[in-house]
């Protein structure tokens, strides 16, 4: 591999490892759980037990490191054990500044299962942003953009340089984008968050999740203790899947990212939808911000807002023949969600929204079986 790949290349070739001991391309799964120590005492490489450490998991964790330009990448068996382990390593009365619009399982997490003070801001206001921060006393800004499942875009750069200089830490949850169209640490942020069973495998066959830190400090050594003694790792037969499904992550994006741009505009002004939520189009509020922070494309998530409220959108997704009614995202197969019932009776989402999450199907197929549902609810 020459000096300098891009990173479509590293990702293609899965940073180009090939196993030293029998020259296999694709790498060899290691199962077990633990490794012969040596007489002396010592042990190679350090492998002691599959809870500290897997060969598994050097070179998809490796991968990502890279492709977030992180110092390391920790795995998780879950998007959520990964945002658990962050949380933890704070400290108990912690206050942390969240967004109104998130994945409400972090809402969730942070308000019935820490002691955090926690305080949520509109995702796109920088003034609140700032009025909420406490210098010296806010340890952490989480930031996820574009946000589940209304599509709120925050400024990272800006929300980090502010966050920084009141001493807040600032994490963002890059699931949505991958690092294939927004890379956090670049922008000032210090953690970055995946859900991993989304884009990065793009399959929809693993549970796995990560953090990638910019610098290996005090935190991100509390981060790799919880993650060892607490024990929330990935299989390694998942690990071995996560890498398989990155190889083909930026082509995948790339044709997500055309088509969901498509059925965004399709449907734009659509006399059945009271609106189309999407980055991508110029007026969605947070377009201009998207447009400077994303690359070469605004995602695979778009969000349909039906006339005729929720029981509208009941009808709508009961006659979608190509879409497929589920969560989750970031597959081959597209899915149309109505999210307000799968949310707690808190949820801010309005009842006439349906998620959509754009596979790799045709996009005509998609676009004429969201309008064969619309007409006939
Ligand atoms: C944006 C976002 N972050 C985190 C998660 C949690 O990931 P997991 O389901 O892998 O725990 C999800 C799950 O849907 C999500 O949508």
């Amino acid at each position: 591999m020459s000096d300098c790949p891009s990173l479509e290349t590293l990702t293609a070739q899965g940073l180009g490892w090939v196993d030293r001991e029998t020259g296999s391309i694709v790498p060899p799964l290691y199962p077990s759980t633990n490794f012969e120590r040596n007489p002396d005492l010592s042990f190679n490489d350090n492998r002691v037990y599959t809870r500290a450490d897997n060969p598994t998991y050097r070179q998809a964790s490796a991968l990502l490191a890279r492709l977030e330009s992180g110092c390391g990448a920790q795995l998780f068996s879950s998007g959520m054990a990964a945002v658990v382990a962050l949380f933890q390593a704070l400290r108990p009365g912690d206050h942390v500044i969240l967004p109104e619009s998130l994945y409400f399982g972090v809402r969730k997490w942070v308000l019935n299962y820490t002691s955090l003070q926690a305080e949520f801001v509109p995702n796109e206001d920088l003034d609140a942003l700032r009025r909420a921060l406490r210098p010296g006393v806010t340890r952490l800004v989480w930031i996820e953009t574009p946000s589940n499942p209304m599509w709120c875009v925050t400024d990272i750069a800006a929300a980090a340089e502010i966050a920084h200089q009141a001493g807040a830490l600032v994490a963002v949850d890059n699931t949505v984008p991958t690092p294939v169209l927004t890379r956090p640490l670049e922008l000032g942020a210090d953690i970055v968050m995946h859900a991993g069973t989304k884009y990065l495998n793009g399959h929809g066959d693993v549970l796995l999740g990560a953090l990638v830190a910019r610098e290996n400090n005090e935190l991100w050594t509390a981060i790799h203790e919880i993650a060892h003694d607490g024990g929330a790792l990935p299989g390694t037969f998942e690990t071995w899947l996560l890498l398989r499904g990155m190889r083909t992550l930026f082509v995948r994006m790339e044709r997500i990212c055309a088509s969901a741009m498509a059925i965004a505009q399709h449907f734009h002004g659509h006399p059945k939808l009271v609106s189309v939520l999407y980055p991508g189009l110029p007026d969605c509020a947070g377009h201009d911000v998207a447009a400077r922070q994303m690359i070469g494309g605004f995602g695979g998530m778009l969000s349909i807002r039906v006339r005729g409220g929720r029981e509208g959108a009941v009808r709508v997704q009961a006659g979608t023949k190509i879409f497929k009614r589920a969560t989750s995202f970031g597959g081959t197969d597209s899915l149309i969600e109505h999210r307000a019932s799968y949310e707690p009776p808190d949820s801010p989402v309005p009842p006439d929204l349906l998620r959509l999450s754009i596979g790799l199907e045709s996009v005509s197929d998609l676009i004429a079986d969201l309008e064969q549902a619309l007409e006939s609810a």
